[in-house]
C-alpha cells in the first residue's frame, strides 16, 4: 500500500510531539546521575527504569494514534527474548534510550530514537538529546532538522580530511574483537582523526550536522540505527552496508558517510582490513 503526503506527515508529526514529551522523564533520570541501573543479558548491557517508562509511554501514545501500526521496541524485545520480523505495515522502530551507560553517568551524548519504517522502507526518525537540548528529526523527502532548522552532511569526500566515528566497545567476542581492531586501525591511521560517542543514533545525527564524516559500525540492533538513519540520509548523506550493498534495518551493519565518494574509500580500506590475517589478540 502507498502512504499519502498527509498521512505521512501526521505520522512525523506525533512522533515528534510524542518524543517530545518524555524529555522531561528523561533528564529527570539524567539529572539524578547515577540512577540504578540493572545488568541485562551480559555485563554491558545495562538497563534502568527510565528505559521502561519511556519505552512505554512511546508505545502507549503511537499506537493509541495509529492503531494499524506495529512496534519494535528494545526493551520490549529484551523481555520477549525475540526480535520481531520487520513486515510492510508501518512499524515503530523504538529505543527508548540510546547510550544508556552515558545516561547513567550523566555524559551528555543520550537520546530518544524512534524511527518509522513502511514497506520495509525508513521513512520518519526522531532523535532526541534532552541533556544537551538537541531535536534532530526527518520525514523522506523533506529534510533534516535540528530544533527546527536544516541540517546538512559536509562536504568532506577524502578520509585524510575525514574525522571518523567509531565504536570499539563491541570486543566481547574475539571474532568481533579482532574484526573492530583491525579495522580501527586501518580508519585511524588514515584520517584526520577518530571519536566514539557511545550513541549510535546520536552519531548518525553528527554525521548529518557535518560535526563528523564518517561512522562504521556492525552487530547492533534495529533500534540503535532506524531513527539517525532517516535523519542522515534527509541531511544529504550515505547509508549503506559494509560491502557497499544495501542497508538493511533488521541486520543494521553500515558505513554512514557525508559523500558517495568517501563511503567508498571506508569500505575499500575497511576490506583491507579484513584481509589483515597476522593481526589476533590472545
Ligand atoms: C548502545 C549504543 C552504543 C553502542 C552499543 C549499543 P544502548 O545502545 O548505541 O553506542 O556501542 O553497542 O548497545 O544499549 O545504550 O541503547
Ligand atoms: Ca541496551
Ligand atoms: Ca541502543
Ligand atoms: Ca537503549
Amino acid at each position: 500500500k502507498t502512504v499519502s503526503e498527509a498521512q505521512l506527515k501526521s505520522y512525523y508529526e506525533v512522533a515528534v510531539d510524542l518524543v517530545k514529551k518524555c524529555g522531561p522523564l528523561m533528564l529527570e533520570g539524567y539529572q539524578k546521575g547515577q540512577t540504578d541501573f540493572k545488568v541485562k543479558a551480559d555485563f554491558y548491557d545495562l538497563v534502568t527504569v527510565y528505559d521502561k517508562q519511556i519505552e512505554d509511554k512511546l508505545t502507549k501514545g503511537l499506537l493509541s494514534a495509529f492503531p494499524e501500526s506495529l512496534i519494535i521496541g528494545e526493551e520490549e524485545s529484551a523481555a520477549t527474548k525475540r526480535l520481531p520480523e520487520l513486515t510492510d505495515a508501518p512499524t515503530w522502530i523504538i529505543d527508548p534510550i540510546d547510550g544508556t551507560t552515558n545516561f547513567i553517568r550523566r555524559i551528555p551524548h543520550c537520546c530518544i530514537s524512534v524511527g518509522l519504517a513502511i514497506n520495509k522502507e525508513l521513512v520518519v526518525g526522531v532523535v532526541y538529546n534532552p541533556p544537551a537540548d538537541e531535536l534532530f528529526t526527518a520525514w523522506k523527502g523533506h529534510g533534516a532538522f535540528l530544533n527546527g532548522q536544516p541540517i546538512n552532511v559536509s562536504k568532506v569526500s577524502k578520509i585524510n580530511q575525514a574525522v571518523i566515528a567509531y565504536e570499539i566497545s563491541l570486543i566481547h567476542a574475539p571474532s568481533v574483537r579482532d574484526k573492530n581492531i583491525k579495522r580501527i586501525y586501518k580508519l585511524a591511521s588514515n584520517a584526520t582523526g577518530t571519536r566514539c560517542f557511545g550513541s549510535a543514533a546520536l552519531t548518525l545525527c553528527y554525521v548529518a550536522t557535518g560535526q563528523v564524516d564518517v561512522y562504521h559500525i556492525e552487530d547492533l540492533k534495529p533500534w540503535d540505527l532506524a531513527g539517525g538513519a532517516v535523519i542522515l540520509r534527509e541531511a544529504g548523506g550515505v547509508v549503506c552496508h559494509t560491502n557497499g550493498g544495501e542497508f538493511d534495518i533488521m541486520k543494521p551493519n553500515c558505513v554512514c558517510t557525508s559523500t558517495k565518494e568517501l563511503s567508498k574509500e571506508v569500505i575499500s580500506l575497511i576490506d583491507e582490513a579484513n584481509q589483515i590475517m597476522e593481526y589476533t589478540f590472545k
